[in-house]
């Protein structure tokens, strides 16, 4: 297949999108308290994103001939919220070179409205933690 590496690329994205918004999904339901208020929305709004991002992945793969394989992380998210933040932080760092890659492959391939998706993507994620870093101060 013509495309091969790209839709492997396309697919791990995708188990790390759908990793996340189920550990930021979790992380939000179980914080509390009034101080940490600012935190649970952030969460709350980031699973939405990430949600969309999920999406756009999926629908991507199988119009390039592929098929979403969905084998996310479960393993238990912390409960304390420095660490919460200080792993988050770094795996949206992480999700920012993943999609600059991806970025490079559409590219190679031809599929600029991918490719420009794969920027705008990666933009999200730097925002998310860019945000992370601020709440840790
Ligand atoms: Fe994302
Ligand atoms: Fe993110």
């Amino acid at each position: 297949m013509a495309h091969k590496e790209l839709i492997a690329g396309l697919n791990e994205q995708l188990n790390r999108e759908v990793t996340t918004f189920l550990r930021y999904m979790l992380q939000a339901a179980s914080i509390k308290g009034a101080a940490n208020e600012v935190v649970r929305e952030l969460y709350l709004e980031e699973v939405k994103d990430e949600v969309g991002h999920a999406q756009y992945l999926a629908n991507q793969i199988v119009m390039l001939g592929g098929t979403p394989k969905l084998a996310p992380d479960l393993t238990p998210p912390p409960t304390e919220i420095p660490v919460m933040l200080e792993r988050d932080a770094a795996a949206e760092e992480a999700d920012v070179k993943n999609y600059v890659k991806l970025a490079e492959l559409a590219e190679k391939a031809g599929f600029y409205s991918l490719k420009m998706q794969m920027e705008e993507q990666a933009a999200d994620e730097d925002e998310h933690r860019h945000e992370m870093r601020r709440l840790l101060g």
